[in-house]
């Protein structure tokens, strides 16, 4: 997929992906999994645990997040970093940093720029990635690429949280772009996998879209060394 797509898509307001309210499995799977830090002070921000968010978007899946991490998210296009704020009414300038421009506020930057262009060595460790929507944007020549990137963000310690999703490639042209079980186990053979949860989209929508396919389901992995 070539930046030019992401960007036209961004320009023409095409956003199919762009979910209207918060993934439910944030509440229901990674609740449960993380100490509730919500009522930290804003003065204790430094405590909280990060989380990297690639290819963000605009998602207000990052609110939820904010609540409980630092939230670094790394996307392409400026509209769309302009817009999360925007949208909230937050007014923040651009920091130029190399090729990538950083927007911050309070414990949320989005670095806007190429993923493929950050080094993990930029941040502190990771505690969690959220990978909403973002390796199966990608067609599958680039998500062993994408796959072979982020891993390199991944500590002992982090834990990357992966929606999949899956549907029979063969009746939709992508994005998005399907990943089963065992392409989640072959991007990530060195890692250790556990699938948690699995949705049928029964009425085989997807954020904004319905696709006209025969199945469509969401899983959980968790993935960690
Ligand atoms: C399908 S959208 C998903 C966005 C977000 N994860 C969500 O759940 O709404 C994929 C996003 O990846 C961004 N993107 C594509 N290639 C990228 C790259 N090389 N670096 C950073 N962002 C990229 C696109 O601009 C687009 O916003």
């Amino acid at each position: 997929m070539k930046e030019s797509f992401w960007h036209a898509c961004w320009e023409r307001n095409s956003l199919g992906f762009h979910q209207k309210s918060i993934h439910p499995f944030l509440s229901q799977y990674l609740s449960p999994l993380i100490s509730d830090n919500r009522f930290k002070q804003e003065n204790q921000k430094e405590q909280l645990p990060t989380v990297f968010v690639p290819l963000c978007g605009k998602t207000d899946d990052m609110v939820w997040l904010a609540e409980r991490f630092n939230v670094v998210g790394a996307e392409l296009s400026d509209i769309a970093c302009r817009d999360f704020f925007i949208e909230k009414d937050i007014v923040t300038s651009p920091k130029a940093i190399g090729d990538f421009k950083r927007y911050t506020h309070q414990n949320i930057e989005l670095w806007q720029g190429d993923f493929f262009g950050l080094k993990a060595s930029q941040f502190q460790k990771f505690d969690w990635i959220y990978d909403r929507a973002a390796i199966i944007a990608l067609p599958k020549a680039m998500q062993q690429r994408y796959a072979e990137h982020l891993t390199t963000f991944i500590d002992d310690k982090t834990k990357l949280f992966l929606i999949s999703l899956e549907f029979p490639q063969e009746e939709l042209e992508g994005p998005p772009f399907a990943i089963v079980d065992k392409d989640v186990r072959r991007l990530f053979s060195n890692f250790k996998i556990e699938c948690i949860a699995e949705h049928d989209l029964e009425d085989k929508t997807f954020a904004q879209r319905t696709f006209n396919v025969s199945y469509l389901k969401e899983k959980l992995f968790i993935i960690s060394k």
